[in-house]
Order: structure tokens, then C-alpha cells, then sequence
């Protein structure tokens, strides 16, 4: 078992498997995309196949796909296929928007793969192509209701946005009262792209909670699981479960057990920090498995201790950094 300086367990990898996007959602990144990075820039298969088998042998039992849209790389299917094969590994989990992802669904479940993120902010047509300049609502539908079909663990994310679509959180949580899925509201973080300033969201968790309690006033709490990032509530006789996490406000830190490569093969120990190991480069430069190792075991044991602390001690790029670019 591997744990931090702050003696958190670490058992979660969120691996991001590009910066490419086949949306635009304008809290991720301007509606040109990003200056997309070089294929050379990005961490090949094999390379990031290597840090999975390294970090499952320090402790890591679960990873998350994402990116990006894990599913615009090519022979992504192949790359999971690798992945599922290395012993020690637990559980492989996906993030994805759900455009393309629908045909891919038989060969994910036979993969084992059975936990998937859905990206959705709305179910109003219009307003999803708003927020994602994609007119794509009824292929994400589709996705969502073939992966109930196959039996997967569903859980919808919507990012709230002032006037765009909080109108929409209540109709986003009633999917819940018919359909085996969870529907997590999440706090904008500032991770846009570029696209507009960032500021503390008005849509903080106790708002979003606030609306809830309004439609649903007998709303229940119940116990979130172990280093859980949402705030969990049932509602009697819905199928699926509502949760909030308060990305923004960080108040999950105390219990964080993940850290994440993005696609360029940087190692974030914090959401809110710049990168702590050029992980890509130390591997272009030859270096071997053990050095590897102690230096991971070395950012390790300097994590900080919530996200304030991570932005705040994080050299400032100045850049406008997206979503897309350190794996959502
Ligand atoms: N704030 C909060 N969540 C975001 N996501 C992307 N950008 C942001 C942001 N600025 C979330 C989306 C998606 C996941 C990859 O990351 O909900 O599901
Ligand atoms: Fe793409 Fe996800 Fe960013 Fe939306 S939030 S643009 S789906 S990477």
C-alpha cells in the first residue's frame, strides 16, 4: 500500500490519454479547441503502459481513462486491451463525453471495463449545443441508455453554469428517479482554456444543494464511499443516487487517493498544481524503472495537503490551462 506525506492511502491513477476533444464545453476550452499537442508530445502506449505497470506495482489498484475524449485516439480499444491484461489492477474506469462511444460498448464490457463517466450538462437539446457547440445530445442519449443496457455503472456528470443551464438541474437529477444511474453536479473549476475569466462559481455545492432540497425536501444523505470527491443524497424510491462535489471548494482533500499523468506525461500529486515530475521526459532520457520508482515515491511524499496549498505553491504558467489538458 502506498501513502502520502499526509498518510493518504494512493491507490487511484486518472491517466489522460489526450488533449483532443470532439467538443467544445466552454468551462473546458474556447469553441477554436486548444493548440492541440504534438503526437510526439503525447505519451505513446507504450510508454504510459509502462508507468501503469510501475504504479500498479507501488499500489495503484484502480485507473481512470480520460482526457480529453479518450475515445478520439486511435486504437484506444487495443491500449485498454494491454491495460486490462497487467495483474494487480483492479478496476478500469472511464471518463468520457459519450459522442463516439456508443459502437464501443460491447468491447469495453468484454474488456471487463463496466464503470464509466458520462459528461452531460443538459438534456435540452439547444442548450447542449450552447455549452458544447456540438449539436451531439441524442448520440450521448444513446450511449447513456446502451451502457444501462450492458449493465454498467452509469454515473452522469454535469457541470453547473450560471444562467446556462442551472435550470437544468433538477430535470438532470430526475434521471435518477427512473433510470439506475447517478447524477453528480460538479462546481466549475477554472480550467476553461482561455475561454472566459475564472472566477468562484456562483453555482457553489450548497446552492446546488439548496435547489435539490427545494424540488426534493425529504432529500437523504447517505454515506459516501471511502475517499469519495461527492457529497451523496438519495432520494426514496429513485433508482439512482445524486451527489455534488464541491471541486471548487476542495473539500474533499483530506481523503484524496489519486493522482494523475496527463496526456503529456506530467504528474500532477493535485488537481490545482502545475505538475511535480516530467514523467515523459525522465523516460525519453533513458532513465530505468528504479529511478523511475524513486522518484515517484518522491513526489509522493511531498504531496500537499489540500488544493489550496497546491495552487498557491504552484509556479504560475500564465497560461489559460484547460480541462482537456490535465485529464478532467
Ligand atoms: N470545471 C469542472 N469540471 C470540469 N470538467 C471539465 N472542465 C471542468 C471545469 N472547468 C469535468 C467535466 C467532465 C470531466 C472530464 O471534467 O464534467 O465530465
Ligand atoms: Fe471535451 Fe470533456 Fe472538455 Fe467537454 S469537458 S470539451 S467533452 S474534454
Amino acid at each position: 500500500m502506498l501513502y502520502d506525506n499526509h498518510n493518504r492511502p494512493i491507490h487511484y491513477l486518472r491517466l489522460a490519454v489526450t488533449d483532443r476533444c470532439n467538443l467544445r464545453c466552454n468551462y473546458c476550452m474556447p469553441e477554436h479547441g486548444l493548440e492541440w499537442l504534438a503526437r510526439d508530445a503525447l505519451l505513446t502506449y507504450e510508454e504510459m503502459l509502462r508507468l501503469c505497470r510501475l504504479l500498479i506495482g507501488l499500489g495503484i489498484t484502480k485507473i481512470r481513462i480520460t482526457g480529453g475524449e479518450p475515445f478520439v485516439r486511435k486504437d484506444m480499444l487495443k491500449f485498454l486491451q494491454s491495460l486490462s491484461a497487467i495483474k494487480g489492477l483492479k478496476e478500469i474506469s472511464i471518463t468520457t463525453n459519450g459522442v463516439a462511444t456508443n459502437a464501443l460498448i460491447p468491447q469495453l464490457a468484454q474488456l471487463g471495463i463496466r464503470s464509466v463517466n458520462l459528461s452531460l450538462d443538459t438534456l435540452d437539446r439547444e442548450r447542449f449545443f450552447q455549452i458544447t457547440r456540438r449539436d451531439e445530445l441524442p448520440l450521448v442519449l444513446e450511449t447513456m441508455h446502451t451502457m444501462l443496457q450492458h449493465d454498467f455503472k452509469v454515473k452522469i456528470n454535469a457541470v453547473i453554469l450560471q444562467g446556462i443551464n442551472d435550470t437544468d438541474i433538477v430535470s438532470l437529477a430526475e434521471l435518477t428517479q427512473d433510470l439506475k444511474v447517478d447524477v453528480r453536479f460538479i462546481e466549475e473549476m477554472p480550467f476553461n482554456g482561455g475561454d472566459h475569466a475564472a472566477t468562484p462559481p456562483f453555482w457553489d455545492h450548497l446552492r446546488i444543494l439548496e435547489t435539490l432540497q427545494t424540488r426534493w425536501p425529504n432529500l437523504k444523505k447517505i454515506t459516501d464511499e471511502p475517499h469519495s470527491t461527492s457529497l451523496n443524497y438519495h432520494q426514496h424510491g429513485h433508482l439512482g443516487n445524486i451527489g455534488i462535489i464541491a471541486a471548487w471548494t476542495r473539500s474533499f482533500c483530506g481523503s484524496c487517493n489519486r493522482i494523475r499523468i496527463t496526456p503529456q506525461g506530467m504528474l500532477k500529486t493535485c488537481l490545482y498544481d502545475h505538475g511535480v515530475l516530467h514523467l515523459r521526459d525522465e523516460m525519453r532520457n533513458g532513465k530505468s524503472d528504479a529511478y523511475l520508482t524513486e522518484k515517484l515515491l518522491d513526489a509522493f511524499g511531498k504531496r500537499h495537503k489540500d488544493g489550496w496549498e497546491a495552487e498557491k505553491n504552484s509556479a504560475h504558467t500564465g497560461d489559460a490551462t484547460s480541462m482537456a489538458s490535465i485529464g478532467g
